[in-house]
């Protein structure tokens, strides 16, 4: 195993997306700080680290404020990568909307990523590569909605898109670079068995936009396959 190159943090990441970026960045040889919500030494999470001990597994619910800045306070390495993937999908129509999930969809998708973003500043600004990904979606576009419905989510991803954009301006000075990713209909939990692609594909694409990201492309909202999405 060669040495620690970089070290990338994900959020969600004990299934889906940020299970497979776990994977695909440990056989690349960085120092993966892996951030889940729940501990189950049973899952596959657990399993890989056997393999892999350069991955470390830590409890990090998002949408609990307070344990972020703890994390943050406690957690005394440089971050090259911060990859805000933790994510959810609550169902939603104009006949069936959920205010209490509303607001929870907010907080998970668009002020936790912010959120950690600014917690982890600190370390960002040390680390070597200064990048921040976001995991958005295509269903965040307001030029590509022709299916109307998904309120929740739809407007939780859109305001994602706005934060991470401001969030490119305001971190320029630092020479911090921030990407807004799509990955692509995918068959996770979330994305379902008709999704088009494997996590696999996603994230082998999704990794190849994190590394020519550059100061220069900062701001971006762009797709797994490198293509630009319209806002
Ligand atoms: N799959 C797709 O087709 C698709 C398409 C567009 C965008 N995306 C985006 O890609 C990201 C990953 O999606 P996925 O398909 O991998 O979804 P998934 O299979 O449903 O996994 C979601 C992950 O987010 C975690 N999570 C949810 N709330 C959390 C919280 N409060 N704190 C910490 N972790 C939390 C889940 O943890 P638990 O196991 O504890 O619930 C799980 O690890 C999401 O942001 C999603 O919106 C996915």
């Amino acid at each position: 195993m060669s040495p620690i190159k970089y070290t990338v943090l994900i959020t969600g990441a004990n299934r889906g997306l940020g299970l497979e970026f776990v994977k695909q960045y440990a056989l690349d040889g960085y120092q993966v700080i892996a951030c889940t919500r729940k501990i189950n030494k049973k899952d596959e999470l657990h399993q890989l680290q056997e393999n892999f001990k350069a991955i470390s597994i830590h409890k990090l619910n998002v949408a609990n404020f307070s344990s972020i800045d703890l994390f943050a306070k406690s957690f005394k390495k440089s971050i090259d990568i911060l990859i805000n993937n933790a994510g959810i999908y609550p169902d939603s129509s104009i006949d069936h909307i959920d205010y209490k999930i509303w607001l929870e969809a907010f907080k998970i998708n668009t002020l936790a990523a912010f959120k950690m973003t600014k917690a982890l500043l600190p370390h960002l600004k040390k680390g070597q590569l200064k990048k921040i990904a976001s995991l958005t979606s295509k269903m965040g576009s307001i030029d590509d909605n022709s299916g109307g419905g998904e309120y929740l989510y739809r407007s939780s991803k859109t305001a994602l898109n706005m934060v991470m954009k401001s969030l490119s301006i305001d971190l320029k000075p630092y020479d911090l670079s921030v990407i807004t990713l799509h990955p692509g209909w995918v068959r996770t939990d979330m994305g379902g068995p008709n999704g088009l692609i494997d996590a696999d594909e996603s994230v082998t694409g999704m990794k190849r936009q994190i590394d020519k990201l550059s100061i220069k492309t900062s701001g971006q909202f762009i797709a797994y396959d490198g293509k630009k999405i319209p806002w």
